[in-house]
């Protein structure tokens, strides 16, 4: 592996005709103009999609329990620190990737080099195994809405110690999370059918602003209640008493690339629909911008409530994930007057949430097939949607039904979970900087970014891609499989 920047043997390895297609802008089939229309029209709708993919479940349900245990202050500016740094240059790097190529993730990785497709579709894998059970907590969220809607949130369903039960209920049944998880992925197939420009972009138009507004409307209003000043606090400032600033560096880390939807073939996918003369950088600065400025929002929504709410605020806190979302926060809105308001509104904003997340995932798995198998669009969603229901019921009877095929405490979902998150992501993002600094031209993928030759920032980006983020994502994975 030489390091070789102007033309080294390595650095061009089976990429020679990689430079002059993408300049001369030569399609290699009817398909690849066809898309070129059908991209995203500009900037603004590309940011859009691409923060409606980053902005999920995991900016709500992971990233204010994350701040809160990590010493508050302490983990917000780590995390932005890292956001800056290491998450903007991934970003970055598969963006570039994306829009060089003009193709989907195993195109991607055949055109940079013949010898790393495989790459692809080892990469493929995540969005595969990760798409149904992520319906599958769309179906619970979906389910959430409904019960608000109709009143379940204001009769003492979902207060005390009812919150678990009827969650536990909810999921335990044997055909009623199935409807739901059918009714999300319905949701989410609805918008990937109609294409980059009338579905993705548009859905992503409509749906980012209501995210924005119904958010920050929530956190003012969380933000008023009596004793909520504690929480803003307790989120707020940095504490260090009891913190391990090692274990902080890779909570935020590995949060950071969750929520920013690297390494799940997506930002890859979504920028071989972007327009050339889409600045990259300025579009994946607002991406991140947007990302961290929800989850914040969010930490100032749940922390808060839970401090003006709950009886023992710092215990509620120690719950992430689906018990902090359907079970602790349901009891939180209890407390609430207007309820039913409240919490119809929240499971709103997780809804749009978390279907903009999905739509991404699934559409990296459309384009696969339609680039690679010359699918029509409707029949390669037909056939994501019988894998998505395939994997995703088991997924959703692990809970009830299926509740006996755990391994280790882990049921059905919490194994493509763990096996799609903490292993095989942190695999595929090393792997696609070690293949993009040492196997390919990278100096073609860098000037597709925009980074001029030996600038500050060229040099900067690769140092990060060639030795700094591969070693902060073995240590996750490290940290990830030990912390099993
Ligand atoms: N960024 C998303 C989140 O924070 C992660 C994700 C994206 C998950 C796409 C699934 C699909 O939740």
């Amino acid at each position: 592996m030489q390091n070789g920047e102007n033309g080294s043997v390595n650095e061009n390895v089976g990429t020679g005709s990689l430079v002059a297609e993408t300049q001369t802008d030569v399609p290699e089939n009817g398909e690849s103009v066809a898309k070129k229309h059908k991209g995203f029209t500009g900037r603004i709708g590309f940011v859009l999609a691409a923060a409606g993919s980053a902005v999920g479940l995991g900016n709500l349900w992971r990233f204010p329990y994350l701040a809160a245990k990590y010493g508050g202050g302490i983990f917000l500016l780590v995390y932005i620190l890292l956001a800056v740094t290491f998450g903007f240059s991934l970003l970055v790097l598969e963006i570039g990737i994306g829009r060089l190529t003009g193709k989907d993730v195993i195109g991607a990785f055949g055109k940079l080099n013949k010898k790393t497709k495989w790459f692809g579709f080892v990469s493929l894998v995540v969005p595969v195994l990760i798409v149904p059970y992520y319906c599958v907590i769309g179906g619970w969220v979906t389910k959430y809405l409904f019960a608000y809607m109709s009143g379940d949130g204001s009769t003492g369903a979902m207060t005390g110690e009812n919150a678990a039960l009827y969650f536990n209920n909810f999921i335990s049944s044997s055909w009623e999370p199935i409807v739901f998880f059918i009714i999300f992925a319905l949701l989410s197939f609805a918008v990937v059918i109609f294409g980059v420009q009338k579905g993705i972009e548009k859905i992503g138009k409509i749906l980012m602003p209501i995210l924005a507004v119904l958010s920050v409307g929530l956190a003012i209003f969380a933000m008023c209640q009596k004793g909520a000043v504690e929480g803003i606090k307790y989120f707020l400032v940095p504490k260090l008493e009891g913190v391990n600033i090692a274990e902080v560096f890779l909570a935020a880390l590995g949060q950071l690339f969750y929520s920013m939807s690297l390494a799940m073939c997506i930002m890859i996918t979504y920028g071989s629909y972007m327009k050339k003369n889409t600045d990259i950088q300025k579009s994946a600065r607002q991406i991140s911008v947007f990302d961290t400025c929800f989850a914040i929002v969010a930490g100032l929504i749940i922390i808060p409530s839970v401090f003006a709410f709950a009886s023992s605020p710092q215990d509620v806190m120690q719950s992430s994930g689906p018990t902090l979302m359907f079970v602790s926060l349901p009891n939180v809105f209890s407390q609430i007057p207007y309820a039913g308001i409240i919490g119809s509104l929240f499971f709103l904003l997780v809804l749009f949430a978390a279907l903009t997340s999905a739509i991404s995932l699934i559409e990296a798995i459309v384009a696969v097939l339609r680039e690679n198998l010359g699918m029509k669009r409707w029949v390669a969603c037909l056939i994501v949607f019988g894998v998505v229901l395939l994997l995703g019921i088991p997924s959703s009877l692990g809970f009830g039904v299926l509740k006996s095929l755990s391994i280790n405490g882990m049921t059905i979902l919490d194994i493509f979970d763990y096996v799609s998150n903490s292993i095989l992501m942190p695999l595929v993002a090393i792997g696609t900087c070690v293949i993009a600094g040492y196997f390919v031209n990278f100096r073609a993928i860098k000037d597709e970014i925009g980074l001029k030759v030996n600038s500050m920032r060229d040099r900067y980006f690769t140092v990060m891609i060639r030795y700094i983020a591969p070693v902060c994502m073995l240590l996750i994975l490290i940290f990830n499989i030990i912390g099993l």
